[in-house]
């Protein structure tokens, strides 16, 4: 894997042509966060069935190339999962997933990641459910 400052073909692929940009009405689970670092926003649509499948995965994002990618690539990992299974997709599952990035830009890979714990955090909050392992995310600015 190389994480030398130039980005993978998958990057590029997915920063061209991101894979579920959007939003989803009426979503189970909604989560935005903001990036500390560089102040990008993400958010993270989530429509999950009864069974606690997620469905369908939209994002939005005032982020940068890699925040993009990442979420992209992310939103289509977290596709046909329960949601006990989404949380293994970490930001360093995704940047695996995309064959790397950029050291500087590996902080952009967890807006993604962040968002989608946020989104099924609100899920969990809504449905008053607790999801084993998810923690209140740290930059939500839903609220
Ligand atoms: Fe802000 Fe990448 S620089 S998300």
């Amino acid at each position: 894997m190389s994480y030398d400052g130039v980005y993978s073909e998958k990057v590029m692929d997915h920063f061209m042509n991101p894979r579920n940009v959007g939003e989803i009405e009426d979503a189970s689970g909604v989560g935005t966060v903001g990036n500390a670092k560089c102040g990008d926003i993400m958010r993270i649509y989530l429509d999950i069935d009864d069974n606690g499948v997620i469905q369908d995965c939209k994002f939005k994002t005032f982020g940068c190339g890699a925040a993009v990618a990442t979420s992209s690539m992310a939103t289509e990992m977290v596709k046909g999962k329960t949601v006990q299974e989404a949380l293994q997709v970490t930001n360093k599952a995704v940047m695996e997933a995309l064959d790397g990035l950029p050291q500087v830009k590996i902080h952009c890979s967890l807006l993604a990641e962040e968002a989608i714990h946020a989104a099924l955090w609100d899920y969990a909050e809504k449905n008053g459910i607790t999801i084993e392992g998810l923690k209140k995310p740290k930059h939500d600015i839903n609220d």
